[in-house]
């Protein structure tokens, strides 16, 4: 058994330590948020974060997240249901196409905006190079990380 912290809650999984987080999450976890695309850390549909950093979970063996705290996209919202800032944004500015990439993407921007808060469109492009839209939503995505850096850059001077 490896115990887990996912999204706050402890679980319990029997895996082999080599299993990938991403197969954990959504075989034995059923949470179906995070996606497989490539499944060799080349795309970033499958980024979840660990211990707050972007992790590629594919290519992220489940041991490695023992003692850690795994949040997936289902896990960022507020417990009351409230959207963070990147996820009001990716509504406003009407980010996804398909959608399938767009969980990694969120992922990503809001570990770049903990880190972060007001990124440059270069700092924003270097930050979110390993997530691939094959739709072509790049221009959308850095406008709705910017739409969010306001928010939380106002949200902050409210405080
Ligand atoms: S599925 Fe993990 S990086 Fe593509
Ligand atoms: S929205 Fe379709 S792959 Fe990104």
């Amino acid at each position: 058994m490896i115990k887990l912290n996912v999204n706050g809650t402890t679980q319990e999984v029997d895996v082999d330590p080599n299993t990938p987080i991403l197969w954990v999450v959504r075989e034995n976890l059923k949470m179906s948020g995070t996606k497989f695309g490539c499944g060799i850390a080349q795309c970033g549909a499958c980024t979840v974060h660990l211990d707050g950093k972007p992790i590629r979970s594919c290519s992220t063996p489940v041991s490695a997240a023992e003692g850690k705290a795994i949040t997936t996209i289902e896990g960022l919202a507020a417990e009351d249901g409230t959207l963070t800032n990147v996820q009001q944004a990716w509504i406003s500015e009407q980010v996804p196409q398909c959608g399938y990439c767009q969980s990694g993407q969120i992922m990503s921007a809001t570990a770049l905006l903990r880190d972060n808060p007001s990124p440059s469109d270069e700092q924003i492009d270097a930050a979110m190079k390993g997530n691939i839209c094959r739709c072509g939503t790049y221009p959308r995505i850095r406008k709705a990380i910017k739409v969010a850096a306001g928010a939380k850059t106002a949200s902050t001077e409210e405080a």
